[in-house]
């Protein structure tokens, strides 16, 4: 169970700085997972971590031993990429038990964990396939299966489920968070979806621009996001422009376009500071009459419904607010017996307690929250 500690690496490719002066530790038997849009360096700080490439500046340590030009078998890591490069001429068992006998097992032992990752992965009936003749989702899945088989210590996966459907990944990602766990092993894992990353991680990195913008638990990361973007990246919520109008210990009022007042529970910013309102989509209410609701418990917006979209556990609707905003609800679809349609008056409830307050960005809103 190796613990893993980057300080300060700088990894560039000619003018492009693919990871800034990141510094972070993986505690050991820790499950991480990276979050980050593309191009932000998720792949290049993998392969730093794995030792397929080395960094400019900075030091890298597996188990407090310093690792900087020592090739990945020698760290106990593998790294499963997400471009799977699987051999043709082999058959998939054969390509599963090349890790293990590169490890100099015996061949029935091999074999033996090859057959049993085959199977996890639910491909042992096409053992004897070549991989040409697999889906692009089974190629990803013998790939995932020969890295697992190595019983590395430190497993570095890129994207390991992005070819699979909705469902395969669900029920994989449980498996491979299960093994990790049952194994003691320490797991780096890529993806672009936050359902997986907030499902199995023990912690999330969101990385943008080839710096760490947040590392916590994934309660944390949707709960109290350090920034802007992070809100926006984890999770689906609401940015509405505000200036603070007044401040109490206890929270705030601001005042959105139009004059529009609402309580937030925030106290950080001064009165005429700018700031943005951040409301999660799941916690916007939307009720037809405003006798409906609490409104010293919950801020009530008069406004009218642009469009609905049914989204099978959820409904999405999308609020034109009288002040000129826009805001989004989503609600459990077992919450709501019907979905309004578009141009009926509504009123839109949130509370204080349920929204966030950051400082407007120097660059813009939507300059700040760009996700490529
Ligand atoms: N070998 C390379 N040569 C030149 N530039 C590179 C190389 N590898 C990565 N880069 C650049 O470094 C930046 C980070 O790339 P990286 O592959 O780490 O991103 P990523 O977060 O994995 O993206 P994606 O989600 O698309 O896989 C990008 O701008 C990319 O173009
Ligand atoms: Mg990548």
């Amino acid at each position: 169970m190796p613990s893993v500690k980057l300080v300060d690496i700088v990894k560039r490719f000619g003018t492009i700085t693919a990871i800034n002066r990141l510094s972070m530790e993986i505690p050991a038997g820790e499950y991480v997972c990276v979050l980050g849009p593309t191009g932000s360096g998720k792949t290049t700080l993998l392969k730093l971590i794995a030792g397929l490439t080395v960094p400019d500046e900075g030091e890298i340590y597996i188990d407090d031993k310093s690792v900087v030009g020592v090739p990945a078998e020698d760290r106990g890591a593998v790294y499963v990429p997400q471009q799977y490069a699987l051999f043709p001429h082999l058959t998939v068992l054969q390509n599963v038990a090349f890790g293990p006998l590169s490890h100099g097992v015996s061949d029935e032992e091999a074999l033996d964990t090859a057959r049993a990752m085959l199977e996890m992965m639910k491909l042992d009936h096409r053992a004897d396939s070549k991989p040409d003749e697999l889906s692009g989702g089974m190629q990803q899945r013998v790939a995932l299966a020969r890295g697992l088989a190595t019983k590395a210590r430190l497993l570095v996966l890129d994207e390991p489920l992005g070819a699979l459907d909705a469902r395969l990944r669900v029920e994989l990602r449980d498996k491979l968070r299960q093994l990790a766990k049952s194994s003691g092993v320490t797991v780096v894992h890529v993806t672009h979806d936050q359902a997986e990353a907030t499902s199995i991680g023990d912690q999330i990195i969101v990385l943008r621009d080839g710096r760490i913008r947040q590392y916590a638990t994934p309660f944390h990361v949707y709960m109290r996001p350090q920034s802007l973007f992070v809100a926006h990246f984890v999770g689906d919520a609401n940015f509405l422009q505000a200036i603070v109008a007044k401040r109490h210990p206890e929270g705030s009022i601001l005042e959105l376009h139009g004059g529009l007042l609402v309580k937030v529970q925030d106290s950080t910013y001064l009165p005429g500071e700018e700031v943005v309102l951040v409301i999660r989509e799941d916690n916007v209410k939307i009720v037809e009459s405003d006798d409906q609701i609490d409104s010293n418990l919950y801020n009530v917006v008069e406004g009218h419904i642009q469009s609905s979209r049914f989204l099978g556990g959820f409904v999405s609707e999308q609020m034109h607010l009288v002040n000129g905003d826009s805001l989004t609800s989503k609600t459990p679809t077992t919450a709501r017996e019907k979905t309004f349609p578009a141009g009926k008056q509504v009123f839109a409830c949130f509370k204080a307690s349920d929204t966030m307050v950051y400082s407007y960005p120097p660059i813009g809103l939507s300059r700040e929250l760009r996700v490529m």
